[in-house]
């Protein structure tokens, strides 16, 4: 499916249906982002919009669709024009559509009704502790708190290509081991690997199947070490590409409001969220899109 929608963006074919309009678009910031404007997610569009919005993503890493109104199955639509949804293997799905996740703090009977509820959390891709991770994860913002609890989005391809020449040199060809630990680091980076976590190692540097440009494959909440390496040595140099691929310079910071549809690219980009006060109710709706192991 990515393979001809490589096709379908390098040619531009079927996004050129002159009965469909370009896309209107605006910058998020200078690091990443786009927000596509006059679209409503309720229709179902037809092949060249959708191709359109397949080469903003690519463009822009991350795609912003404000004040929509989405039923479940609006949103499960949106996603499938990107891949295939993958089935959640949480507890905190809506029991509805199997893709479909929830995000939240808020608590029925003490127990949150969401997943990741609290608070901050560190830089992160979508399941890089899997053989083939989340290609595209999305949120749909239903209740935001009134400060904090913002998403932050860092630009992987601009960390790679501004690393200096000896560093590209000595992570060319390695591999991360990239573990979660849900019940006791969900959110900071762990001490250490605990058996039975889930991990698997991938490149170091990853090659996007779509635009062919490569991007820094480690992050501060689950890359453990850097296969090959070491002990002291991979974490002096991990610690060095964790705070080189989070510079504010490269990052872009979504203050989110209710209706917001957010849809981000897990194989050039990481994420993280700011801090907010347990007293305010956050609510996200997410869907993930399956990938491909990452090369
Ligand atoms: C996530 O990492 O998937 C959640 C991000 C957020 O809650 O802003």
């Amino acid at each position: 499916m990515e393979r001809a929608a490589v096709h379908e963006a390098a040619t531009g074919e079927r996004s050129r249906d002159p009965a469909v309009p370009p896309l209107k678009t605006q910058s998020l910031s200078g690091a990443l982002g786009l927000e596509i404007l006059d679209v409503d997610l309720r229709d179902k569009l037809p092949p060249a919009r959708i191709a359109q919005l397949r080469e903003a993503w690519h463009q822009g890493l991350i795609v912003l669709l404000r004040d929509q109104v989405l039923a479940e199955e609006d949103q499960v639509r949106f996603a499938e024009y990107f891949g295939l949804p993958a089935k959640t293997i949480n507890v905190h799905n809506t029991g509805r559509h199997p893709a479909i996740m929830l995000i939240s703090n808020i608590r029925q009977d003490g127990k949150p009704i969401g997943a990741l509820p609290d608070g901050e959390m560190h830089f992160h891709t979508d399941q890089c502790y899997i053989e083939r991770p989340a290609a595209a994860s999305m949120l749909y913002a239903i209740e935001v708190p009134r400060a904090g609890g913002n998403t932050l989005f860092a630009n992987a391809y601009l960390a790679y290509e501004t690393l200096p020449a000896d560093i590209k040199r000595r992570i060319d060809g390695r591999k991360a081991i990239n573990a979660y630990d849900y019940d006791n680091a969900s959110t900071f980076r762990g001490t250490r690997l605990r058996e039975g976590v889930p991990h698997y190692a991938h490149p170091v540097v990853r090659t996007h199947p779509a635009t062919g440009r490569k991007a820094l494959y480690v992050n501060r909440l689950m890359t453990i070490a850097i296969e090959g390496l070491p002990d002291d040595e991979s974490d002096t140099l991990l610690n060095l590409l964790f705070e080189h691929q989070e510079q504010r310079r490269f990052v872009y910071e979504h203050v989110w409001r209710v209706g917001d549809l957010l849809m981000w690219d897990n194989r050039c980009t990481l994420h993280a969220r700011t801090d907010f006060a347990p007293t305010e109710r956050r609510l996200m709706r997410r869907i993930a899109i399956l990938g491909e192991k990452p090369e």
